[in-house]
């Protein structure tokens, strides 16, 4: 039985289904099978992200209403053994979907995957609830700005009432700086969630495309993106602080990419 995990933040644009693609790819590299749940009932996007839009026949709102089975809405990744998405409906809102059909479709889907990543849409609404309902875990995905923090004390919160109690947290497009990371480490722990991924800000941050499916890299998002998925799954691996890239260093990958 595999485990199922929420990405979320309240906001939109803090990161989550960047993650959530790379976290996917990640971890599908290390040999887990791992699903996508696109919870964007209404403005999907994994599968123009992950470039499937095309191989998207059944979607979630089609499993919620029995049209078909959740098997028949799990789409492989071409390109990248051990990945797969579902994709959310992109003309029925989050009401296409309750929280306890929610909880259904995930337990089914853990069955089936090692890991089930749900990229929440963003807000504190129904969709928020169905994304939820149906995760063990919760992942917090923050930018470093007050507002950003705010929002995600305030989901860690809401999360409490759906009874997971510790969420971790990542702080997303964190700018390096030299005494390392106090500042975001504090703030965690005045939060009192688990601290477990620094992702630099990384303006070349690829995307596992069925073109580039290898594409995280050597970048320094792609480092930090690969060991938050060794530690979710369980390695006892502390957190590196950012280093400041050398200019000719990132000079040097912008023209490799
Ligand atoms: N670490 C990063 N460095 C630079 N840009 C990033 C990083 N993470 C995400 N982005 C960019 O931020 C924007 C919002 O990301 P997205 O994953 O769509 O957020 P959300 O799903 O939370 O709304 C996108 O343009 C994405 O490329
Ligand atoms: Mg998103």
């Amino acid at each position: 039985m595999g485990q199922s995990l929420v990405i979320t933040s309240g906001k939109g644009g803090s990161g989550k289904s960047t993650l959530a693609i790379n976290l996917g790819a990640a971890l599908a590299a290390a040999g887990q099978t791992c699903v996508l749940v696109d919870m964007d009932m209404g403005m999907r996007s994994l599968d123009i992200l992950c470039g499937l839009e095309n191989r998207i026949v059944y979607d979630l709102a089609d499993v919620a209403d029995g049209i078909c089975q959740v098997k028949q809405a799990i789409v492989k990744h071409p390109a990248i053994q051990g990945l797969s998405l579902v994709s959310a409906a992109q003309t029925r809102g989050s009401d296409a979907l309750s929280p306890q059909r929610s909880r259904e479709v995930m337990e089914e889907l853990k069955n089936r995957f090692d890991l089930v990543l749900i990229d929440c849409p963003a807000g504190v609404g129904r969709g928020f609830r169905n994304a939820a309902s149906g995760a063990d875990r919760a992942l917090i995905v923050s930018l470093t700005d007050p507002v950003s923090i705010r929002d995600a004390e305030r989901v860690a919160g809401l999360l409490e009432r759906s009874d997971i109690l510790r969420p971790e947290l990542v702080f997303n497009r964190v700018r390096p700086a030299r005494g390392g990371q106090r500042a975001e480490m504090g703030c965690a722990e005045r939060l009192n969630l688990n601290l477990i991924g620094l992702i630099p800000e990384d303006p070349l941050l690829p995307l596992a495309t069925p073109e580039r499916p290898a594409a995280l890299g050597s970048s320094p998002a792609g480092r930090a993106i690969r060991e938050l998925s060794r530690r979710l799954t369980g390695e006892d691996l502390p957190l590196t602080p950012l280093r400041r890239e050398r200019l000719i260093k990132r000079i040097a990958r912008a023209i490799a990419q």
